[in-house]
């Protein structure tokens, strides 16, 4: 069944206080409108369009790999007057339209394909998301008279009796197309706000005698967010959710209130995850994985039997049984192998490093290839920036470079090589050869002694 969506995301956010369009800022690392977006998508809502207005631009940029339409809300004039700006998307269809707010990201996709169901057996014009909340304060109240929804009251409009009400509008709805676009037309902004509310619509249709009702959730999926506090609150919501989810999977979180697990990351079974530990984006984290405390993991693929302490990985991939740090700075594109050795303070920057080489301590490998099998010495350097250009270190497999080498790129390092310690290689070595690059030792007899530093007792 063909399923479409609006999400009002042109608000200005005022009670957030920030440059930031609200809808904008993340929960669990994801923007709240893409939240609302993906989710629509996981309960099959194919065709989506964003009303946007405060920084249109922004809003755009950030969903645009989403494949959403947009439509333009010039001036803010309340959620009803958003729904009325994207009447060029409504006018050809027929059917249900569901309308979402762009700030309540803990919307379940099971929910959303109740709704859709739920509003069409019903036969209703409008069906609301609704919950009941023990402080309601903010948000619109669902007015009813015996089991009879009436019409949606603001926040800012009840009086005291309607004020005790604790079933609030989530700001998800399900619409009869007709039936909304017809109410749309007459929405007045009469009220305390003087703003056009989408909400009225509710009453609208009742006075019509059209059918419209609620249905009633769990108050943690109808959590919108106006302030920072709120998004704080379901930020903690929504981490635990994730982390449910991992541990259900038979992943091992020892702490899980100080472990941030973004929405889409993977976690592969009888893997461990310590404190302090953040994993972003995309990231897939492979089978049987140790996560020591305190690595930041963003974008990356991560194979299985892996360790991981103290470090940051970016946009890059780690192979089958390899360890990293602790204090191991890995960036963005690199590919390192299976078995490797990635040791303390290493960084590791646009390269890609060979199954079964160590890079035990202290060295810097950037924009280089190194092959199979090779042994970094202490303190190595790819000295990969002649100050106006990034040249490329290629290395061969099995290759020995001993302590604090200076590799001077472009400079290739053959198959089976060995370089001595504290070498400046500025030129390539072969196959089979060993390189020494310092200058030749030379020791003076006696030299201490004639100069009078011995020290006396
Ligand atoms: C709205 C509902 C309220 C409900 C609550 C749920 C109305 C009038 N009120 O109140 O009943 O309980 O959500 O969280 O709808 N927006 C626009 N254009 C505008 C104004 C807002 O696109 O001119 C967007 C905002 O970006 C936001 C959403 O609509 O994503 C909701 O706006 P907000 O101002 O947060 O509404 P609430 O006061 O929370
Ligand atoms: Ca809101």
């Amino acid at each position: 069944m063909y399923k479409c969506a609006l999400i009002l995301a042109a608000g200005q956010g005022k009670r957030i206080k920030s440059d930031l369009p609200k809808v904008l800022h993340k929960v669990c690392g994801k923007e709240m409108v893409n939240h609302v977006i993906d989710t629509l998508r996981k309960g099959n809502v194919e065709d989506i369009n964003v009303i946007v207005g405060k920084g249109a631009e922004l809003v755009k940029e950030n969903t645009k790999a989403r494949n959403v339409s947009y439509s333009l809300q010039e001036e803010q004039l309340g959620t009803g007057h958003a729904v009325k700006c994207a009447i060029d998307f409504l006018k050809n269809k027929k059917g249900t339209v569901a309308v979402f707010n762009g700030d309540a990201p803990l919307i379940k996709e099971e929910t959303i394909e109740e709704l859709f169901k739920a509003h069409k057996e019903s036969g209703n014009s409008a069906t609301i998301l609704t919950s009941i909340l023990d402080d309601a304060s903010g948000y619109g109240r669902i007015i009813r008279n015996e089991n009879e929804v009436l019409k949606i009251v603001e926040h800012k409009d009840c009086n005291e009796e309607e004020l005790k009400v604790r079933e609030i509008n989530s700001g998800m709805y399900c619409f009869e197309i007709e039936s909304l676009v017809e109410c749309l037309d007459n929405l007045s902004n009469d009220n305390s706000q003087g703003e056009y509310y989408i909400t009225d619509v509710i009453g609208m249709m009742k006075e019509k005698n059209e059918k419209v009702g609620a249905l009633v959730i769990n108050y943690e999926e109808t959590l919108g967010v106006n302030s920072r506090v709120q998004l704080a609150e379901v930020e903690a919501i929504l981490r635990k959710r994730i982390n449910n989810k991992h541990l259900e999977n038979g992943v091992t979180i020892i702490d899980p209130n100080t472990t941030y697990i973004g929405i889409d990351v993977e976690i592969g079974q009888d893997t461990i995850i310590y404190p302090g530990n953040v994993l972003e984006g995309n990231t897939v984290i492979g089978k049987n994985c140790l996560l020591y405390p305190n690595s930041r993991i963003n974008n990356s693929i991560i194979g299985e039997d892996v360790e991981i302490q103290s470090s940051v990985i970016l946009e890059s991939e780690v192979g089958n049984n390899t360890t990293v740090g602790p204090f191991a700075y890995i960036r963005p594109q690199s590919v390192i192998g299976k078995n490797v050795r990635i040791g303390d303070f290493v960084e590791i920057k646009k390269s890609t490093i060979g199954n079964n080489t160590k890079v035990s301590h202290l060295t810097y490998v950037g924009d280089a290839e190194v092959g199979e099998g090779c042994n970094f010495g202490c303190g190595t350097v790819t000295v990969n920036y002649d100050g106006k250009n990034k040249n490329k270190t290629i290395i061969g497999n099995n290759s020995f470079i001993g302590c604090n080498t200076n590799l001077i790129s472009p400079v290739t390092v053959e198959d089976n090589t060995y370089i001595a310690a504290g070498s400046t290689i500025t030129n390539d070595v072969k196959s089979g050869e060993l390189a020494v690059a310092r200058a030749k030792q030379r020791n003076i007899e006696g030299w201490v002694d004639k100069k009078g530093l011995i020290k006396k007792k």
